[in-house]
């Protein structure tokens, strides 16, 4: 079977997990797929870099010229940030490529840009990888529950925070000492000022949001607030409550006793440090492990939970999607269609 040409964007914390799992794995997935995933390039910042299992050959610095390439099939975007990766990928889609993206920033900012050009070029676009790391948690809402009823969802969806948070619980340490070791694990993001003053969280609340409740949400729509104002007299008081402080993402359906809204008066998305007592499940997520509660209708409550940040975890989300375009690609199909249908007001903070 003819391969598939795989053009990678960005190779550093989670584009270079995506390489060394495609060539340890190429049989593996080759079989999965049904045809072989091959790289046409890898679009990069710096030529000056040995970039492990990467050929020299295949490194560039255009990576719009890579995007557009008639041998490509697939892009996958791990550079994250606005610009260039959203006219790389409105131009990967206008070219007929199946997308993959890490990007929630980017999603949350401009969903409507990007998800506007998926259905106008008909074009594959998954992005498991931008909400909470490896835990497959965006599929399930936008594939298993699709049917049902999302009344609430609410969790820990940031690693870099959690991190912090629990490394100044357990064993006392600094806010900038334990930031330093999220940055060195590669928990954070380029700029970690997204992950402590809860922009990071604030993206992925809006996606989860417009997800569970087919509503446009984006990043703005928000409350957010970080953590960089949680002191360490703020953990030792919570702790002399046998508690712990978390940095929560809550998206909920405001009910309307009118019953107007399909029962809606609309939907609160918030992003907050709260004081959680040390018997709350949510308490003892350790590290940069993220969890997240989803209470629907019919389901019930469902508990996700795993590694939410990382090079490695993310990776594997990343591929998860890319066998996933490439078998649609293989198969002629493509994956579910974003739709929102705009019926419920994003609420300010004050009147929920
Ligand atoms: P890094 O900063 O480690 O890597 C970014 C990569 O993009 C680098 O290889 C860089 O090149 C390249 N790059 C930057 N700008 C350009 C450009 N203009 N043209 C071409 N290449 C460029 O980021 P991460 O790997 O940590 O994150 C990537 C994406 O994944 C982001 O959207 C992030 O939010 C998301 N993500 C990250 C997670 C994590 O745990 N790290 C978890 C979940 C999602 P060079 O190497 O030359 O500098
Ligand atoms: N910086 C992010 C975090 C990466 O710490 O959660 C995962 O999305």
């Amino acid at each position: 079977m003819k391969p598939l040409r795989v053009a990678l964007l960005g190779c550093g914390t989670v584009g270079s997990e995506v390489v060394r799992l495609l060539h340890e794995q190429a049989a593996d997935l080759t079989a999965r797929i049904g045809a072989p995933l091959e790289l046409a390039g890898v679009a990069v910042r710096r030529l000056d870099r040995t970039r492990e299992h990467v050929a020299p050959e295949l490194l560039t610095t255009d990576a719009m010229g890579l995007v557009t390439r008639e041998d490509v099939d697939i892009v996958v975007e791990v550079i994250g940030g606005i610009e260039p990766a959203r006219s790389l990928l409105l131009a990967a889609m206008k070219s007929g490529k199946s997308v993959v993206t890490a990007n929630k920033a980017l999603l949350a900012e401009d969903g409507e840009t990007i998800f506007g050009a998926a259905r106008e070029y008909g074009a594959d676009l998954y992005y498991e990888a931008a909400v909470a790391g490896a835990i497959p948690l965006l599929r399930p809402l936008r594939e298993s529950l699709v049917g049902d009823h999302v009344k609430r969802v609410i969790g820990i969806v940031n690693g870099t925070t959690n991190y912090i948070l629990d490394r100044m619980d357990s064993c006392g340490a600094s806010f900038s000492d334990a930031l330093e070791e999220a940055q060195e694990l590669g928990y954070a993001e380029a700029d970690p000022t997204a992950d402590v003053e809860g922009f990071d969280a604030a993206a992925k609340a809006a996606i989860l949001a417009q997800l569970a409740f087919h509503t446009p949400v984006s990043a703005a729509d928000v409350h957010r607030e970080g953590i960089t104002e949680v002191s360490a007299a703020d953990v030792a008081g919570a702790k002399a409550m046998d508690s712990v402080v978390k940095l929560l993402a809550i998206c909920e359906r405001v009910p309307d006793p009118e019953g107007r809204n399909n029962g809606g008066r609309g939907v609160s998305v918030r992003v907050y440090p709260a004081m959680i007592p040390r018997s709350h499940p949510l308490a003892s997520v350790r590290e940069a492990y993220n969890a997240v509660f989803v209470e629907a209708e019919s389901a019930g409550s469902l508990m996700f939970y795993g590694a939410g940040a990382g090079g490695a975890p993310t990776a594997s989300a990343v591929l998860g999607d890319l066998v996933a375009v490439a078998r649609n690609r293989v198969g002629g199909t493509r994956g579910p269609v974003e739709v929102t249908y705009a019926e419920l007001p994003v609420l300010p903070m004050g009147e929920t």
